[in-house]
């Protein structure tokens, strides 16, 4: 089983500022995310995930006032850092396609691949949020299929320049005066729809081949560009046949482009309350669910699903609302989620509040590992994006109760094989390929 740890300032849920041991300066203090990735790393989790977006994550200011997530440290600068203080844990942090180069971003990730000794990972989005358009001189967001199409040229070329060096490329033979050997460099010389680069990338090989491409779109187009593209697609599934549809769909996907399931993870986010006992773990996660003012709430609700629901009753079930009105495919994962388990807008908000849409747990160890193991076994999942509610006391009881359990049943490792994350997540180490990329363009 892989598992990620998946920051988010403060912990996931959206009152984890407001709680007692909640570091309220979270995602500006670099101290406590050393600390953060040091206790993942003792975990022995594969990677540790920051997110991250080019604007607010959300459009009201009134809204952001209330919540932690409204500032902190440009991940890529985090990231490393974190490479110096740990020394097996991924470091995969969210770049855009949608809004930067594509030859800076290779540049930076290739780059925090060597100094982290082959630990980079990079999280390809699109970006969904509207406002980021107004960081770039755009007045408004481009469209989404037009989004997942440059993101296609984006990953190619990215990936053509992380191929510009073979393994061996630098001989350095000081008596022959001959620092690299020409044979083992490709000129990407890409000229595409949206992008035309030359290259090479003057960056050095990358010790695991190339850093590992990392993305979570579940629309149809971003499922088309993962089973392509990604060698981890993280998720929202909130149930394990919505999980064995998404797990079948993508892997199936990936042998018309000649891939192997198996060189792709499929981590679905996981939001685990645990504790000694199943009532002591749903006491820990009432203290901050009681934290959430119900602003918030309907607040968040409405702008994850693209539908203002203000004027509603909390305690009213969703008005129908149309799904071409909805804000893509996690909004309609809620509003499915809310028929389903028939939960008032006050039900829906607490739920969707301390996990931003993602599948949430509450329980002892047996309970959480029994969930997590029937979701790997059962083909929903290779492994989790772990969303501790609070930092970092949500982390530290995920690693004293539920990483030995999943220990003892087999499921888990005892310590790290590898030292690079490819290693770590088994996957293939990728052939110096720039020649068949440039082909397949
Ligand atoms: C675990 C997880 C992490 C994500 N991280 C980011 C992020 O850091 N930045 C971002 O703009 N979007 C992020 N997203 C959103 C996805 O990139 C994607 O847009 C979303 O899942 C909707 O899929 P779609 O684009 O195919 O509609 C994340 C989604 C998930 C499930």
């Amino acid at each position: 089983m892989k598992l990620g740890m998946f920051y988010w300032p403060c912990g996931h849920h959206i009152a984890a500022w407001r709680h007692p041991d909640g570091v309220a300066d979270s995602g500006g203090n670099l101290p406590h995310l050393i600390e953060l990735a040091q206790m993942a790393e003792r975990g022995l989790f594969d990677m540790f995930f920051m997110a991250d977006s080019v604007s607010f994550w959300r459009g009201s200011l009134d809204a952001l006032s209330r919540d932690a997530h409204c500032a902190w440290i440009e991940p890529f600068t985090v990231m490393g850092a974190l490479a110096q203080h740990t020394t097996n844990l991924g470091l995969v942090c969210t770049a855009t396609s949608t809004y930067e180069q594509p030859f800076f971003l290779a540049r930076r990730f290739a780059s925090l691949d060597i100094i982290s000794r082959g630990r980079a990972g990079w999280n390809l989005v699109t970006t969904g949020n509207e406002s980021a358009a107004q960081s770039f001189g755009y007045d408004e967001h481009i469209e989404k299929s037009v989004r997942y199409r440059s993101a296609r040229e984006f990953a190619h070329v990215v990936r053509g320049l992380w191929n510009s060096w073979g393994d061996d490329a630098f001989v350095h033979d000081k008596e022959a005066g001959i620092f690299f050997d020409k044979d083992k460099l490709q000129v990407l010389e890409h000229k595409g729809e949206f992008y035309r680069v030359r290259g090479p990338l003057h960056v050095p090989a990358s010790p695991q081949g190339e850093p590992v491409l990392v993305q979570a779109g579940a629309s149809e187009d971003g499922r088309a560009l993962a089973a392509e593209t990604a060698e981890v697609v993280f998720g929202a599934s909130q149930t394990l046949a919505l999980a064995q549809e998404f797990y079948a769909d993508v892997k199936t996907r990936m042998a018309a482009f000649g891939r192997h399931p198996d060189s792709l993870k499929i981590m679905p986010g996981l939001s685990v309350s645990v504790a000694e006992t199943h009532e002591e773990a749903a006491a820990k996660w009432n203290v901050l669910q009681d934290l959430i003012d119900p602003k918030t709430g309907m607040e968040l609700l409405s702008e994850r699903l693209h539908y203002d629901i203000s004027g509603f009753d909390v305690d009213d079930y969703l008005p129908a609302i149309p799904i071409d009105e909805l804000g893509g495919s996690r909004a309609e994962l809620i509003v499915e989620m809310a028929r389903r388990e028939k939960m008032t807008i006050r039900d829906l908000y607490r739920h969707f509040a301390g996990t931003r849409g993602h599948r949430h747990i509450t329980g002892s160890a047996t309970e959480v590992a029994d969930f997590m193991e029937e979701w790997v076994t059962e083909r929903g999942c290779d492994g989790f994006n772990i969303m501790p509610p609070l930092f970092p006391s949500g982390l530290e009881d995920f690693i004293e109760l539920v990483i030995p359990e999943l220990q003892r049943r087999g499921l888990y490792r005892t310590e790290y094989t590898g030292s690079t994350l490819r290693e770590n997540l088994e996957l293939p180490r990728p052939p110096w390929s720039a020649r068949d990329l440039k082909q397949s363009a």
